[in-house]
């Protein structure tokens, strides 16, 4: 009794190949990574423009670790608001062209704290099949009615905002970029309907930030939506090589959440050299956009070499699903590729349907043409032997 349950879950877990562990980084994180003293290509870090490790962001990390120290010792809102968070909320408003900003910890705590801040239990909150587990964990939390459209079906997200006019406030929250499908969201046509049916939409922008867009701004400038999108969400820790989440909007909605968004107001803030790297990074990215050119270079290379091999291959963005079914097949073709040399683990239930577990590779600019050749020349022996047939 007591806590054997937990025992026969673990079981579960190992029997249906769906236990999760992980494997120990020994080094930066960049296109290689060692482990267990030996080097592996990494083709799995949302690290896409290669910034985590950019000697400019350690060097402003280092430096504000000198000017103020690294702890806060205190949530924002209290005593932990120095003016590196405020500079760093500045930069943000100006890079996604609204008025004001406001920092969490996470991603994760962004898009909870936002959600469950905006909407309750008088209200609806309509979502995409696949948008990120800290949306739906933010739409579960918040009390307000949920439900979801099937992935990218803007009919069917017309046709609930058609029903629900009885709800106090109705709110549509899609991801820009899918994190486990990369493909993108039909953002033109969402924002067109939320405001046929005067619904507030909130865009979870994580990963096309610092990917898309000209100046990689992001979803909303590659599709010049400045100022329809009433809340962007966005995260510092994957092509901006640094950690935090964000909130990006109207002065007013800022306001409201430093005074409602429970993740905000009860966690301490983010270190000063954390904010110090990011103003870093968004520095870089605004300063040259040719890693994000190369990214982007990248991933049409990779996309015609895979679509040698595999049938529907669709790259829309740095994330590049190969789709192998169960979750057993999923994780040997990441043990095979680990075993040459390769990172890429499997993704598999809960985090993908049942049926759809896969390599999820991710490129990062300092990927070389050669690192690239690498994953080819491992991968296509290897799919090969995978009986069923493979569909993207
Ligand atoms: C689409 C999406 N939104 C939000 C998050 C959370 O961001 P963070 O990693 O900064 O907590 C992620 C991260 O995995 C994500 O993929």
């Amino acid at each position: 009794m007591g806590l054997d349950f937990i025992l026969d879950e673990l079981k579960s877990l190992k029997d249906h190949a769906l236990m999760r562990e992980y494997k120990t980084i020994e080094s930066a994180q960049g296109p290689y990574v060692q482990i267990n003293g030996k080097s592996y290509l990494s083709f799995c870090s949302n690290n896409y423009l290669g910034l985590a490790d950019h000697p400019k962001i350690k060097q402003a990390a280092i430096a504000a670790i000198n000017q103020y120290g690294w702890g806060i010792g205190a949530s924002r809102l209290v005593a932990g608001n120095m003016i590196l968070h405020q500079e760093l909320e500045k930069k943000i408003a100006e890079f996604k062209s609204t008025e004001a900003a406001l920092l969490f910890p996470t991603g994760y705590m962004a898009n909870v704290g936002a959600v469950c801040a905006l909407v309750g239990r008088e209200d609806i909150i309509i979502g995409d099949k696949l948008n990120h587990a800290s949306i739906i964990d933010g739409c579960r939390q918040s009390g307000a009615t949920f439900r979801v459209y099937p992935h990218n079906n803007t009919s069917q997200l017309e046709s609930l905002l058609q029903r629900s006019s009885k709800y106090r406030r109705r709110m549509v929250v899609t991801d820009s970029v899918f994190s486990m499908d990369g493909d993108t969201a039909p953002l033109p046509e969402i924002v067109e309907i939320t405001q046929k049916y005067d619904a507030i939409l909130m865009v979870d922008d994580a990963h096309a930030t610092g990917v898309f867009g000209q100046h990689g701004k992001g979803m909303i400038e590659h599709y010049r939506l400045e100022g329809k999108i009433d809340i962007i969400m966005g995260s510092l820790s994957k092509a901006i090589g640094s950690i935090g989440g964000f909130i990006a909007g109207s002065k007013h909605l800022i306001d409201f959440l430093k005074n409602k968004a429970r993740s905000f107001i009860y966690t301490t803030a983010l270190p000063p050299a954390a904010c110090a790297a990011s103003l870093a990074g968004l520095t870089l990215i605004q300063e040259d956009t040719s890693l994000i050119d190369k990214l982007w270079e990248n991933v049409r290379y990779l996309k015609t070499q895979l679509s040698e091999f595999i049938s529907n291959i669709s790259a829309e963005s740095p994330i590049i699903p190969i789709i192998i079914g169960s979750a057993e097949d999923a994780l040997n073709l990441s043990t095979r590729l680990y075993e040459n040399g390769i990172l890429i683990p499997a993704i598999r239930p809960p985090t993908v349907p049942l049926g759809t577990s896969r390599l999820r590779i991710s490129l990062m600019a300092t990927h070389s043409k050669e690192d690239i050749n690498r994953l080819i020349n491992t991968l296509k022996p290897q799919m090969a032997q995978i009986a069923q047939k493979v569909t993207i």
